[in-house]
């Protein structure tokens, strides 16, 4: 094990020059692609994964995130890229980076398990001069009373975290994954990165190491600013969307077009920014991480009223579209109880692969539940089985016989489908996203 240390100009020389290594903990959809950043600017970088089974994909040249190709991790291979789930190799890396998940726990708590549990894993190997840097979602405050007291105590050297210029010890900082997978506006290296140290030289150093792979580093005062920041980010869209999801279920009582009414709004140039109502929230940030404030704010005798209300709102929206569905089937002359009906889209948003929270596991479980008959189709899952909250055992069903379904519910809309030809076969079409925009048919139901 080494103890060498490595003075901040030093570090910062090896960043400048990309000798420095960096080891990056989690090797998913936010670790993955970072480690990919890194590896196109010539560092080498180490990924550290509990998952065996993705190490040896990784080291093998292989893929398990659809946007990610095996010629990606191949070429990365190629500037020393490589997998490890051993933690003691934390100990020739020059900078950590930590993107581990942060869900919430069955009673809607914030799980901190896996940060906990990546932190006393390294923490055994960390030495002076090094650079950890958390990247997961969390609640302001977590640097400073989780990570920091167990990188400190779970150190063999007695190592302290760095306060002030010119101490010796740990660099740790805080600088929030701002990815919108799907999204491809924006570059990835065009997204500012936002970073908080315990001390100028985490703030210093961090800004060197991001410096090469984003345009812009933000620099803020302290880890929980940076923490905060994202939670703000997260909130902001959770909130909104509510908004969204709430008058859209009275503009459909008032006969108004929500969204009609949205595309003539974002017409003004200042003082409006779009979001648009859908089936309800999924992903690994928006339905959880305002969750993490909240939960926090009790500690300060604070409720967070906006985000309780925009829970629920979002939360009831799965609901909302069942009513919708029973409704349509019912102007068809069909009870759901007993109806087949097929469900367009798995993921949580268009054209990823991600399951986490999708409304439409929810959807799909409240349909069975009133008896109807459910099968579904999405390119990117051949079969569902069973997840963190669903057990649904569902293989993917082709679009070849639409005329057999009672209804189609438009739950993800994949840029893959052809609308128009889904509608023409459909009996029905229940259509939760305004996926089929600018088609005149009378079979077409939004919601
Ligand atoms: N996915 C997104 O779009 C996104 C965007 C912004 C922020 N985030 C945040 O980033 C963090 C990571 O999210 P993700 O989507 O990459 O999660 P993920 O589940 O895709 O990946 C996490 C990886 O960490 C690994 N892991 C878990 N415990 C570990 C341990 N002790 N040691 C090593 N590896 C371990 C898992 O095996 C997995 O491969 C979360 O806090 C999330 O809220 C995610």
């Amino acid at each position: 094990m080494s103890t060498i240390s490595t003075s901040l100009p030093e570090l910062k020389q090896r960043i400048e020059s990309r000798e420095a290594r960096i080891g990056i903990v989690g090797m998913g959809y936010v670790g993955l692609p970072l480690a990919l950043l890194f590896s196109a600017e010539r560092f080498r970088i180490t990924g550290f994964d509990i998952a065996e089974s993705k190490v040896e994909t990784l080291n093998s040249g292989g893929s398990y995130i659809v946007r990610i190709l095996p010629e990606h991790i191949q070429e990365a291979q190629r500037a020393g890229f490589s997998a490890t789930s051993d933690y003691s190799e934390v100990a020739s890396m020059d900078a950590v980076i930590i993107c581990v998940p942060t869900p919430l726990n069955e009673y809607h708590e914030p799980d901190l398990s896996y940060v906990t549990g990546t932190v006393q894993s390294i923490a055994p190997y960390v030495r002076a001069g090094q650079l950890i840097v958390l990247e997961s979602t969390t609640y302001p405050g977590t640097t400073e009373e989780i990570v920091v007291p167990l990188l400190e105590k779970g150190n063999p050297h007695g190592l302290k975290v760095a306060r002030s210029v010119g101490d010796i010890g740990l660099h740790v900082a805080f600088s929030p994954e701002r990815e919108d997978p799907g999204n491809d506006t924006v570059a990835r290296h065009d997204i500012p990165k936002v970073v908080g140290g315990c001390d100028p030289g985490a703030v210093e150093l961090a800004t060197a190491m991001y410096g090469s792979i984003f345009r812009r580093v933000i620099p803020v005062s302290s880890p929980a600013v940076a923490e905060m920041t994202k939670l703000l980010e997260n909130i902001y869209r959770c909130v909104n969307i509510a908004l969204v999801n709430e008058l859209k279920q009275l503009c459909m009582r008032m006969g108004i077009d929500m969204h009609e009414v949205i595309d003539a709004a974002k017409t003004k140039p200042f003082g409006f920014q779009a979001f648009y109502p859908g089936p309800g929230l999924g992903g690994h940030c928006i339905p959880i991480d305002p969750f993490y404030l909240s939960w926090k704010a009790k500690e300060y005798d604070f409720r967070t009223k906006f985000i309780e209300l925009a829970g629920e709102v979002n939360i009831g929206m799965p609901y909302f579209v069942i009513e919708q569905t029973a409704a349509a089937l019912n102007d068809h002359r069909k009870a759901m109880n007993g109806s087949k009906i097929l469900v367009l889209g798995l993921s949580y948003k268009k054209d990823i692969d991600d399951l986490r929270e999708s409304p439409s596991l929810t959807i799909i479980e409240l349909l069975r539940q009133k008896g109807a008959t459910v099968f579904y189709n999405d390119p990117f899952f051949p079969h569902v089985g069973r997840g963190r909250h669903y057990d649904l055992n569902m293989e993917n069903t082709p679009l070849d016989n639409i005329e057999q379904f009672d209804a189609v519910l438009i739950v993800t809309d994949h840029s893959t489908y052809d609308y128009k030809d889904i509608v023409n076969r459909a009996k029905l079409v229940i259509d939760t996203r305004n996926a089929t925009k600018g088609i005149q048919s009378d079979k077409i139901v939004r919601c």
